[in-house]
């Protein structure tokens, strides 16, 4: 079976019905709201590329994904965001306290996932990855929230920003795979590196999506970073390309409470436009992208077996969802 019908039987299966139905639902709903899981795919494919056997990690990736849906539990909370996956958030159709108690339970459920099936010779170092990685995404997080408030944001802090929100997820999931499979820590490395920057352009991507995307297919709504003063790859960029003038009316709109949303985001969105914000998002993605090749062209493997990575990297460049 392919890895991706592996992961999608999975959770097809997976159902969370205890009780009480207030903590456990939000939990089922969110995990069967689909998504693209890409996480619990790349711990199997790295597992595979390293002589791993699949089969016996599947509830272990799976947690990668549980954890990751936690995330989002609590980042819809923190970016007031009303839909994910082209359903409400959590949040929105329960409440903000649902959200976050859901989500508490989702990161103490991805632990037990890996408790319960991960053997004792490897479970110290898979754990010491994934608390690692968590407590890095929380950073992430909040360099995020904090960026909201901050008047200038650099291209380095947003790059620190992104790499611990949303980079050190995708590369940590391939580094437990190898670890899974007993891979050396050369090439626990190296496919970490690609992990981390194929996670950056995919952020760079989500951002510009964020502006560009369509709504139905992407599932969230267009212009939630605009409104909550979000330090994206755009608005760092255009602070840096801009006039003087457009940065000014970057800035007012930023802060004008009295326009409409749309107004804001369409405001704003064309100024990106005027800079050629998508071509520089797709030139960023591009350079991160050849990083990742240049990280996997270091591992020795075969080219047939890396051409699942190769694969994998392309379809999240340039995606829709
Ligand atoms: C969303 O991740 C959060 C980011 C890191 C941008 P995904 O785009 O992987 O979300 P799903 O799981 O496919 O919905
Ligand atoms: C993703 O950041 C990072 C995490 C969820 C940890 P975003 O806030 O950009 O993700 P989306 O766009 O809401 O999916
Ligand atoms: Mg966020
Ligand atoms: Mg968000
Ligand atoms: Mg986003």
């Amino acid at each position: 079976m392919e890895i991706s019908e592996i992961i999608k039987k999975y959770f097809e299966e997976k159902i969370w019905t205890e009780e009480p139905k207030n903590l456990y639902e939000p939990i089922d709903y969110a995990m069967q709201s689909g998504g693209k899981r890409l996480r619990p795919s790349l711990v199997l494919m790295a597992a595979k590329l390293f002589g791993g056997d699949v089969g016996k990690y599947v509830e272990a990736a799976a947690a990668m994904e549980v954890f990751h849906n936690f995330t989002l539990l609590h980042d819809d909370v923190m970016d007031n965001a009303d839909v994910r996956r082209g359903r409400p958030t959590v949040h929105r159709k329960w409440d903000d306290n649902t959200a976050i108690l859901s989500g508490d339970a989702m990161l103490i459920k991805a632990y037990q996932m890996i408790v319960g099936n991960v053997d004792d010779k490897r479970l110290r170092s898979v754990l010491d990855l994934f608390s690692k990685t968590a407590l890095e995404v929380c950073e992430g997080q909040q360099y995020d929230g904090d960026f909201e408030k901050m008047k200038d944001v650099s291209l380095d802090e947003y790059f620190k920003m992104i790499r611990l929100k949303t980079g050190v997820l995708l590369a940590a999931s391939l580094k437990m795979g190898a670890l899974l499979a007993g891979a050396s820590e050369e090439e626990q490395r190296d496919i970490y590196d690609f992990g981390m920057n194929v996670g950056i352009a995919f952020q760079i991507w989500d951002d510009y999506l964020d502006c560009y995307g369509d709504e139905k297919t992407f599932g969230k709504k267009i212009g939630g970073d605009i409104l909550c003063g979000k330090k994206t790859f755009l608005l760092v960029q255009a602070m840096i390309n801009g006039k003087a003038s457009q940065q000014q009316t970057i800035r007012q709109l930023i802060n004008n409470n009295n326009i409409l949303p749309e107004e804001k985001i369409s405001a704003i969105i064309n100024i990106y436009t005027q800079l050629d914000m998508p071509l520089m998002c797709e030139k960023a993605m591009d350079e991160y992208f050849e990083k990742a090749m240049a990280s996997l062209s270091r591992i020795k493997k075969s080219e047939e077996e890396k051409a699942p990575f190769v694969e994998f990297a392309k379809k999240l460049m340039g995606r829709k969802n």
